[in-house]
């Protein structure tokens, strides 16, 4: 389907579901940015998810969202549990403003939700020239290092900076083998998943889409990723005021009250301790980087980001193919 017409009609789903414009307009767009650079498990197969939490009130479709300018550089965001693409929006804006001013912009934002990839908030500030780290908690996925219940999400951890060309550098990863939602949606359409991401219930590896949800999944590189989603967990849920620990509710399967979710931004200006010279720099060490030797099958050494960046762009020529499930779920939300 045509890219705009499907807008039209996400908007118009989110419309008709309670969202003002405004809400229906930002959160349609981030869900049909999701399929264009290829994340479809952050796209429209999380629409339905996003429509029922809304119908519960678990999603606030007319949040009252307060900011609490602590001083010139620190903000901190109530997002009154509106649709996470909202109040991480509005958090994002206001960090590259505080940024902009000071030099440096932090913004919590709490009570939020589901805010589908980190990539977009910071492509946002990186086209401003700056600099950006982007933290937010999601529910229980992963097991502690040692523990056999998984508490910590896939909690992402996503930094971006200015190139020097049109591409922007973002590293923009989920703390697990792979992210959650390409397990699930793996188990939507009855495929495996790679061996070596997750564990059953019984504790034993598996490349069961739905036993993996049901079991645990692995973190990156043992104790170190597990590491850096207990880090994440802190910066993004106990460092800002939302839920924290293993509380944050699973968004598709825990109707049982609001998600809480913290985001964490923080902003830097790219050239705060290098003045103009940041461009020629960072040039330079992607330029050195590239230039190595590589290994058999490599064409190119990319940067985190660049695959991604040629991947919407080349999508953005295209129509976007729904599969049929999806097609089904599109219509029955359009008729609500
Ligand atoms: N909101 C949430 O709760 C939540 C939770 C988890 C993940 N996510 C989102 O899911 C998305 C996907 O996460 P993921 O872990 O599957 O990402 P991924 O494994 O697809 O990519 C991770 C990073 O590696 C880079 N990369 C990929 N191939 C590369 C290559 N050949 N050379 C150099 N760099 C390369 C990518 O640009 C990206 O920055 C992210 O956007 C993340 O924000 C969201």
């Amino acid at each position: 389907m045509n890219k705009s017409e499907l807008k039209k009609i996400v908007k118009k789903i989110f419309l008709k579901h309670g969202l003002n414009s405004n809400h229906s307009e930002i959160s349609s767009n981030y869900i049909i940015k999701a399929e264009l650079v290829g994340a479809q498990s952050h796209g429209l197969a999380r629409l339905k998810m996003y429509c029922d939490r809304i119908k519960k009130k678990l999603i606030n479709p007319n949040p009252k969202i307060k900011i609490k300018k602590i001083s010139q550089s620190i903000s901190l965001v109530d997002a009154n549990n509106s649709i996470g693409f909202v109040g991480a929006d509005l958090g994002v804006k206001r960090a590259i403003l505080n940024a902009k001013k000071t030099g440096i912009g932090i913004v919590a934002i709490k009570n939020s939700g589901h805010y589908g990839l980190s990539s977009f908030y910071a492509e946002q500030a990186v086209k401003k020239n700056l600099t950006i780290l982007c933290f937010t908690n999601a529910p229980p996925a992963i097991a502690p290092y040692g523990a056999k219940k998984s508490l910590f999400g896939t909690n992402p951890i996503c930094f971006g900076t200015p190139s020097g060309s049109k591409i922007p550098f973002i590293l923009d990863t989920s703390v697990s083998k792979i992210n959650r939602g390409k397990i699930r949606l793996a188990a939507k359409q009855n495929n495996k998943i790679p061996p070596g991401v997750a564990l059953d219930k019984f504790g034993k590896p598996t490349t069961n889409a739905k036993k993996a949800l049901e079991g645990v999944q692995l973190p990156i590189s043992g104790f170190r990723g597990s590491g850096l989603a207990w880090m994440v967990d802190i910066l993004s849920g106990v460092f800002t005021g939302g839920n924290h620990g293993g509380k944050v509710k699973d968004p598709f399967d825990d109707l049982s009250g609001p998600q809480n979710i913290g985001h964490l931004f923080i902003v830097m200006k790219s050239n705060l301790f290098v003045g103009n010279s940041y461009n020629k720099r960072i040039k330079n060490n992607i330029r050195r980087i590239k230039k190595l030797p590589k290994i058999k099958g490599v064409k190119e050494i990319l940067f985190p980001g660049q695959r991604k960046y040629m991947r919407y762009k080349n999508n953005l020529r295209k129509s976007i193919m729904i599969p049929q499930n999806i097609l089904e779920d599109l219509k029955k939300l359009k008729s609500y």
